[in-house]
């Protein structure tokens, strides 16, 4: 597999005169697998078209802040969602200066401060210009905010002068993004997810299910492929769409999803139980629709579903790390952990779904995650940055494991 495989890179060109070599840049970080989405500044577009980097990355390209057309396909706050590192290269001086010192007036600038992602700027300019003082003190601001910074090359300028100053030559600055991607806490690593409800038949039509809406196990799909994961993604029928790099496994029932989940889990370095997994079925499914009958009820007998979390946690080889999930209206502590120990888990993630404001169906979550050594509480917030903190839980209690191992 290429190194930047399904990786999504937004790609910032601002207007120095290594702009051009953006061309080759995007074609490269495609070569490697990347999808690759342009942003130019105005100044950039004096050096390069727009339409020679949309016909290279395959999209659109994005230019203004205030343009209702792009700006309704994809929002500046879409495309920070969207990136999973915004590189800008070439970054000029002046850029630098106004992304260090926090401005937001045109698209690219706006984009990077509304971005969460992995950041990287790779400088280009006048070999006076980036040995100035206010020049390494932006620098420097940018790094202090985790931004990566792929440094000049020193060599023949266009300028004509010699000296620091030249963009990092193309291929070096793919293997860069390429070796930002493998320190995600979770690079290498299986990861596999159940999510959403269950549907037990009771006939051809009707079934039993549950208001699980499936936000919260793709929220942590989409936090562990940011980390790097590899995904599965085994899921009951839900009403939003799959992370598009995960691969999405759908199931209806209880008894489906256990055979799917034990095809890929065994062997997985990690294992979540988010679904909602009805807790019964009906004995049996009748082969046609029940008809109403002229008396007054219908008693329908229902038997066990398999615990799915429990049989994979119980796995005696190949067992991953196993996390799952306890929704609760009360005692929400106790029960999760009695959970986690009937379920043999190493983690599990409770949360109180007495208020209607979290959890099932909802946009926010607010949890707590309890281990065998102790509880961390996560104050309420989105599904998304719960996920990100779950997700890098794991990956710390993990590498703790591993080192314990070793
Ligand atoms: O026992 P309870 O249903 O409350 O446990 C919740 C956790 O167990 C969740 O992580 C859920 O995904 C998982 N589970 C399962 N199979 C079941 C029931 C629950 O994997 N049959």
């Amino acid at each position: 597999m290429n190194r930047l495989t399904n990786k999504r890179i937004l790609l910032g060109v601002t207007g120095g005169i290594a702009a051009y070599k953006s061309a080759d840049l995007t074609r490269r970080l495609q070569d490697e697998g990347a999808d690759v989405r342009v942003v130019m500044t105005h100044s950039a577009q004096e050096f390069i078209t727009p339409l020679t980097m949309q016909a290279l990355s395959g999209h659109p390209v994005h230019l203004d802040l205030l343009d209702t057309e792009t700006e309704s396909v994809m929002g500046h706050i879409e495309l920070a969602r969207w990136a999973d590192i915004i590189l800008v290269a070439p970054a000029t001086a002046d850029f630098i200066a106004r992304y260090a010192s926090g401005h937001g007036d045109d698209l690219l600038t706006a984009v990077c401060l509304a971005a969460e992602c992995t950041m990287a700027v790779a400088p280009a300019m006048n070999q006076a210009m980036w040995a100035k003082a206010a020049t390494q003190a932006n620098v420097d601001a940018l790094r202090n905010m985790g931004v990566h910074t792929f440094d000049p090359d020193e060599g023949l300028q266009a300028c004509g002068e010699t000296g620091a100053g030249r963009l990092m030559d193309v291929p070096d600055i793919v293997t860069r993004v390429s070796d930002l991607f493998d320190q995600g806490t979770l690079a290498g690593r299986h990861v596999v997810i159940t999510a959403g409800p269950t549907r037990e038949a009771i006939d051809p039509v009707r079934f039993i299910s549950n208001h699980s809406s499936g936000k919260q196990g793709y929220a942590l799909a989409e936090a562990a492929l940011e980390a790097g994961a590899r995904v599965t993604l085994v899921s009951g029928p839900t009403h939003i769409p799959a992370p598009e790099r995960a691969t999405l496994v759908p199931v209806e029932s209880a008894q489906d999803m256990l055979d799917a989940v034990m095809q890929c889990a065994p062997g997985a370095d990690i294992f979540i139980g988010v679904a909602a997994v009805a807790d019964y079925r009906p004995e049996s499914s009748a082969d046609q629709k029940l008809k109403k009958q002229a008396s007054e009820g219908l008693a329908l007998s229902l038997v066990q579903n398999p615990d799915i979390l429990k049989t994979v946690a119980g796995l005696t080889e190949n067992r991953p790390f196993s996390v799952g999930f306890a929704a609760e209206t009360e005692n929400l502590v106790d029960y999760a952990t009695k959970k986690l120990e009937t379920k043999n888990l190493d983690m599990i993630i409770a949360n109180n779904v007495a208020d209607t404001s979290i959890g099932f169906n909802s946009d926010d979550n607010e949890t707590i995650i309890i281990t065998r050594d102790g509880q961390e509480p996560l104050s309420k917030s989105s599904k998304e940055v719960v996920s990100r903190k779950i997700i890098a839980t794991i990956a710390e209690r993990m590498m703790q494991g591993s080192e314990q191992v070793a």
